[in-house]
């Protein structure tokens, strides 16, 4: 595996293996690599040539108030799990080659950062589609860049940039992966005391059981689905409550009033407990259709 912390040898070492019709996958991350993102770059591993993984702990997208300073970063262990993962490039610029003095441009996704995590994290997502915008043209458009659903505004943000920018490049979107009692890894949950991971169980319960009431019991009222939601985590005594929400995927606005097959709608949630903020969402298809069809015998 080649490190490097500069982009200017990168972008030449890149431009080499284009040259001989090498296929990319990128996956960027900023570290303290876990399971989730090992699935990401396993993913990339078998789709394309050429594996680049970026680690880059981006200030940008953090608040003045966030854990930026305390965000973790074992470095050697990543580089470890890359090499593990045959990873071909490991990207790990330090800040000042990515923002030098002076640095005026930012890419600003309207709308879409403006809501669910972005009301409570400003400027947060405008951090977020700069750095991945500043990454993609670094490693000069690769074929496929990698995006865990986890983050599922975020992969929502970086298709649209994608889309309005003209970048050519196929965002592949990567299901979450969960500790075995349904914890969503994040390198955030490190922060949590063994009580406090406890308690934060709740969030994949809430959003596990509002998917049965949806699907098993065709529960189509949004209040009793957010009522049930809110009981589970307000139970388990969260220290916040940024937002529970039941939305549109593609717009992520709030859906009112009842829900109406067919349709996708996407559960999302926002909790801290002690100092981790966590997020965690899935999404789930109402087709009423599909059931009924399905209950039709099939002609042998
Ligand atoms: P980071 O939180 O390190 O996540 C890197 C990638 O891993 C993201 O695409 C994220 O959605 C994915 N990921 C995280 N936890 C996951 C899980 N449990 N299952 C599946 N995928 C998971 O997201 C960022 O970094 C940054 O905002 C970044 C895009 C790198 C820009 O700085």
């Amino acid at each position: 595996m080649k490190v490097f912390k500069k982009i200017s040898p990168l972008q030449k070492y890149l431009q080499e293996l284009r040259k001989k019709n090498k296929t990319i996958g990128f996956v960027p991350t900023m570290g303290a690599l876990h399971e989730g993102h090992l699935s990401l770059i396993r993913r990339a591993r078998e789709e394309n040539d050429i594996v680049v993984v970026s680690i880059f702990v981006n200030p940008k997208q953090f608040g003045p108030s966030e854990d930026y300073l305390r965000y973790p970063r074992p470095f050697n262990r990543d580089k470890k799990l890359c090499i593990e993962n045959k990873v071909d490039i490991l990207f790990a610029p330090p800040v000042e080659e990515m923002y030098p003095e002076g640095y005026l441009t930012y890419v600003d996704v309207e709308n879409l950062s403006e809501k669910l995590c972005g009301k409570f994290r400003k400027g947060h997502f405008r951090g977020v589609a700069t750095v991945v915008c500043k990454l993609f043209n670094i490693v000069g458009a690769p074929t496929r860049a990698y995006f865990g659903k986890k983050d599922f505004q975020q992969l929502q943000i970086i298709r649209r940039m994608v889309r309005d920018l003209n970048f050519q490049i196929d965002v592949v979107p990567c299901e979450t992966v969960r500790d075995v009692d349904g914890l969503a890894l994040s390198s955030r949950n490190t922060y949590l005391t063994p009580e406090e991971r406890t308690r934060a169980l709740s969030i994949s319960k809430a959003l596990f059981e509002a998917k049965r009431l949806i699907v098993e019991e065709g529960v189509r009222d949004v209040k009793k689905i957010l009522t049930r939601m809110k009981n589970i985590i307000k139970k388990s005594s969260p220290t916040k409550i940024d937002y529970i929400k039941l939305v549109d995927p593609e717009t992520l606005d709030d859906i009112k009033g009842e829900l109406a097959a067919p349709m996708s709608v996407l559960l999302a949630v926002a909790v801290w407990y002690g100092k981790a903020r966590l997020i965690d969402n899935i999404l789930v298809s109402i087709n009423d259709r599909e059931k009924i069809v399905s209950k039709v015998p099939r002609k042998a």
